[in-house]
């Protein structure tokens, strides 16, 4: 028998998203996202994002089955984020999933949001090996995660962020510095002009005695901070490109030296890194670059697929699909405190 056609549904923050896959195979895509609705509070504000939602949902949803060029008929199976994420947000997702599955008869699949990063990685260039490890990397994650069997086996976490998350990282030094939100994109815009060895700034948990995979931000950002206000008190204005730079250098170099190790100790070939902070050029470069000098192969999935969207919630489901796993039932409820 042929697999289904799964349709992914992603509404955990402030990204509407759905996406349609069937053996591996992304057939159509659509996000819709209230990022600029948030823009003048300085980060996502949950009621807004759960309106958005309401709003975004059957469009969505419309179009992704459009450029598929398929029908709601088409349908096998759907899945949707349960959580993490904003309570609200997800609410709005899962009730769309759960009509969607009642009405068409298919089954319904939760998942976590973490197996839908990873999972999105399989769309491109073939499934993940097993096992690998994944960094992930975005606004509310910054994990080093050891991945076997996705649909049968849990993820493993390696190592996790003690504090703030490497994006909201970027977001928070980018508000300190006066660059736009989300601080992130400005931040590897700005660092263009800047010497990244201008601020000295540390790599938090690179010391000996130090948690191998586990990252801790938070003090970069009050680094940062006490960097731009000794300036101010001396009456000189700071230079961004600088500190933008700086700030990069830490974050990329904190980052790849951990996942090239990770790979290295636990004896794998594969890194993959996914999540919105994967589009830094920076990140990029490095990671590329110690990869390659340790005999590892680096996947980055194309941006659309590291950012929040629907296609790689319908990724996971076409996994567990495949694998014969249980379904949800359809009063099956959100979580939004799902542990990361
Ligand atoms: O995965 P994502 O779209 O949403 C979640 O947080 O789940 O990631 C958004 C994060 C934001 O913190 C944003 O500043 C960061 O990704 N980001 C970047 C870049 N583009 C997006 N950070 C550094 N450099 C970039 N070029
Ligand atoms: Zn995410």
């Amino acid at each position: 028998p042929k697999s289904p056609v799964v349709l992914g549904i992603e509404s955990s923050c402030d990204e509407t998203g759905a996406g349609l896959v069937r053996d591996g195979v992304l057939l159509g895509q659509a996000v819709a996202s209230s990022m600029d609705e948030h823009a003048r509070y300085g980060g996502v504000v949950p009621e807004i994002a759960a309106r958005a939602h309401v709003h975004a949902m059957a469009p969505v949803v419309r179009e992704a089955l459009d450029r598929a060029g398929l029908t709601l008929r088409d349908v096998g199976a759907v899945a949707v984020t349960t959580g993490p994420g904003l309570s609200g947000a997800l609410q709005v997702g899962v009730a769309a999933a759960k009509g969607y599955a009642f009405s068409l008869g298919v089954p319904l699949y939760g998942v976590h949001h973490l197996a839908g990063h990873v999972a999105a990685a399989g769309l491109a260039g073939g499934p993940l090996p097993n096992p690998c490890v994944v960094l992930i990397v975005s606004g509310g994650h910054t994990s080093l995660l050891l991945v076997r069997d996705l649909a049968r086996d849990p993820i493993v976490h390696l190592g996790d962020t003690l504090d703030d998350a490497a994006g909201e990282c970027f977001d928070k030094t980018a508000r300190i510095l006066g660059l736009p939100y989300p601080g992130g994109p400005a931040i590897d815009r700005a660092a263009r002009d800047g010497d990244p060895g201008a601020v000295r700034l540390p790599r938090p948990l690179t010391g000996p005695g130090d948690a191998p995979y586990a990252f801790s931000f938070s003090g970069l950002k009050t680094a940062a901070a006490r960097w731009v206000e000794g300036h101010r008190a001396a009456g000189v204005e700071p230079r961004v490109p600088d500190a933008a730079a700086s700030l990069q250098e830490a974050i990329a170099d904190t980052l790849t030296r951990k996942a090239v190790r990770a790979c290295t100790d636990h004896g794998i070939r594969t890194l993959v890194v996914v999540g919105g902070v994967a589009a830094n050029s920076r990140i990029r470069a490095l990671t590329e670059q110690r990869c390659a000098a340790a005999g590892i192969t680096l996947r980055v999935p194309p941006l659309p697929l590291c950012t929040d969207n629907g296609a790689m919630v319908a990724a996971i489901g076409d996994l567990l699909a495949r694998a014969g796993a249980e379904p949800a039932p359809l009063d099956v409820s959100i979580d939004p405190s799902a542990p990361l």
